[in-house]
């Protein structure tokens, strides 16, 4: 057997420990690894094939990014081509993806990815790819699955900064907004808005209004807490609004989401004459060592993905249902994408123990 593993979308950490535990279990069966590097682009002859052995992966389980490079910016089907002008055109080389597998002689693909790059796994496997798929987001938005590595550090980071504003946000009297990531879902600010006790936590399911964010921290300051956190997903709007966009970005990638910190912070001390700051987060919740949880669920990955080359589970990818690790079709996961219940225990249990959503 002669397989490869890929890496796509934005990094989280635990992407290398599920490439460690899938290169050595599949070297353990006497398989041959290939790494691809920069998500398909070394499969499109834009980026390199390397050969993985126990030396490649050795040491590496504790760090954070990926040994293979990514992009959000790698989708064969619309490959961006920059013209003479200036300008991009998108070009569909799935094909070349399918002819130059073959003609490595790979068995298997392992792609390793958020919703985009799966979708991208699922359509070349509907092309004949053979290929089972891994998922990873630190939003924690890929549905099939309880979690997916590199959420647990993300919601530990963002818990270290929340833990870190309060007391100065106390020292000063002030109101901190600190922005986590969550384009689409509000997981980081959740669980650690809750874990680390904001007073307001603001989501994209849940659309806010400043005036009920206001007269929270106006009711805190009259019960004598004259400081206050809130912590806003990036993709957080208001009732009847649009989430806060920045710059334009990059051609293939996604139109980037963010800033609402920095608004909503201006029209709070603006609404209640409180002295507030913002802060965002930002790519910090992508970086760095992994926690214990997400080696151990990315390890726990990676040996399943090659347990499941073994099976023949095409057009699959590896999920936690606890307590299992199961496999499921790509396009189940994808069917719905996973968002924030705003009926789940943690919501109310957050709106019971005086937290405000702002709606
Ligand atoms: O991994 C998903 C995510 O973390 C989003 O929450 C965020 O908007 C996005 O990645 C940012 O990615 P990049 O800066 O790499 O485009």
């Amino acid at each position: 057997m002669r397989i490869a593993l890929s890496t796509g979308g934005g990094d989280a950490p635990g992407l290398t420990a599920v490439i460690r535990a899938a290169v050595l279990t599949a070297i353990g069966r006497g398989w041959e690894v290939l790494g691809v590097k920069r998500g398909f682009a070394g499969l499109l002859g834009e980026d390199d094939v390397v050969s993985m052995t126990r030396d490649s992966v050795r040491g590496i389980a504790h760090l954070g990014g990926t040994i293979l490079g990514t992009t959000n910016r790698g989708n064969p089907f619309k490959w961006p081509k920059r013209q003479p002008d200036g300008s991009f055109l998108e070009l569909d080389r799935s094909g070349e993806i399918i002819v130059n597998a073959r003609q490595m002689g790979l068995d298997a693909l392992i792609v390793i990815g958020g919703d985009g790059t799966l979708a991208i796994a699922d359509n070349l496997a509907d092309k004949g790819l053979r290929v089972v798929g891994v998922p990873k987001t630190i939003d924690n938005d890929v549905a099939g699955t309880v979690t997916t590595f590199g959420f647990d550090t993300a919601v530990n980071t963002a818990l270290e900064a929340i833990d870190r504003l309060h007391t100065t946000a106390a020292s000063h009297d002030r109101v901190m907004v600190l922005e986590v990531m969550g384009r689409h879902a509000g997981f980081i600010a959740l669980h650690s808005g809750l874990a680390g006790t904001a007073d307001v936590i603001l989501i994209p399911e849940i659309p806010f209004q400043l005036s009920n964010v206001c007269d929270k921290i106006i009711a805190r300051g009259k019960a004598g807490r004259h400081f206050s956190i809130v912590v806003v997903a990036e993709g957080a709007a208001p009732k009847g609004g649009e989430e806060a966009t920045m710059g334009p970005s990059m051609p293939g990638q996604d139109r980037r989401v963010g800033g609402v910190a920095t608004r909503i912070a201006y029209e709070i001390q603006q609404a209640t004459g409180k002295e507030t700051r913002s802060m965002v987060l930002g790519h910090l919740q992508r970086g760095g060592m992994p926690t214990g949880y997400d080696r151990l669920l990315a390890t726990r990955f990676g040996g399943a993905a090659v347990r499941a080359v073994e099976q023949q589970r095409w057009g699959h990818m590896v999920a936690l249902q606890s307590p299992h690790i199961v496999t499921i079709p790509i396009k189940d996961a994808l069917r719905e994408p996973k968002r924030v219940d705003p009926s789940h225990d943690l919501v109310q249990t957050a709106r019971q123990i005086g937290v405000s959503f702002g709606d």
